[in-house]
């Protein structure tokens, strides 16, 4: 892989949103990037038109069609399919970057530790619809619980949104473990959006004056 590919997590509300926006623009005129390379963001489930189907059959569906917790999964994972191989390889073998919106550490944290399903079979499906690819950076936006459902307070929830605070509480877990497990860099997301972008810049600036040594 030429590119790098760079991805935010976290549970809902903990302004991965904003932070990506502030990213995308700084970015391209950041000398980070080589001659030539364009930046790609985008985001799952929906990084495709597919996936944008998809993502409506996951977060808005009427309560009769909600699917079961497997068959949450392997949406999830067919949206995943389609996103790497129409969107995210063929970018990063061109030298492109990618930018997205969630990646499959979401996947382990809610889908596994959220809906308790085998994280073996999870990472299973992971390889087969990731082809193997890793992220370079993945950034973990660590909000508390609690802040979380504050900040929402005002917004209609989607299906996973609705599902409560036991279920999410069981998610901030499984991301904090999967974090761990995978080296993420934690973003301490409660704090001023000033000095999250200056924690967000810096990071890849030493990632990429690494890749040069
Ligand atoms: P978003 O609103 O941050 O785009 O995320 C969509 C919702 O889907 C969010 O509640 C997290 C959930 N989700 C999963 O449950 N599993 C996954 O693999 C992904 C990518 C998202």
């Amino acid at each position: 892989m030429k590119g790098n590919f760079l991805v935010f997590e976290g549970i809902d509300g903990c302004g991965k949103t904003t932070q990506i926006n502030q990213l995308t623009n700084w970015l391209p005129n950041s000398g980070l990037m080589p001659e030539g390379a364009m930046l790609h963001l985008t985001r799952e489930p929906g990084g495709t038109a597919l996936g944008n189907a998809l993502r409506e059959l996951l977060l808005n569906t009427p309560k009769e069609m909600s699917p079961e917790p497997l068959t949450e999964l392997l949406l999830y994972a067919a949206d995943r399919a389609q996103h790497v191989s129409a969107v995210i390889l063929p970018a990063l073998n061109k030298g492109d970057w990618v930018i997205s919106d969630r990646f499959s550490g979401s996947t382990l944290s809610y889908q596994g530790y959220g809906r308790k399903l085998n994280l073996d079979l999870i990472k299973q499906l992971e390889l087969i619809a990731t082809q193997g690819i890793v992220p370079d950076i993945t950034f973990w936006f660590d909000l508390p619980v609690q802040e979380s459902i504050t900040r929402r307070k005002k917004r209609v929830s989607d299906r996973i949104e609705a599902e409560g605070d036991i279920f999410l509480n069981r998610v901030a877990q499984g991301f904090a473990t999967v974090a761990r497990e995978r080296n993420w860099t934690r973003i301490q997301a409660d704090l001023n959006k000033e000095i999250v972008t200056k924690k967000l810049q810096e990071t890849v600036i030493e990632y990429c004056l690494k890749q040069k040594k």
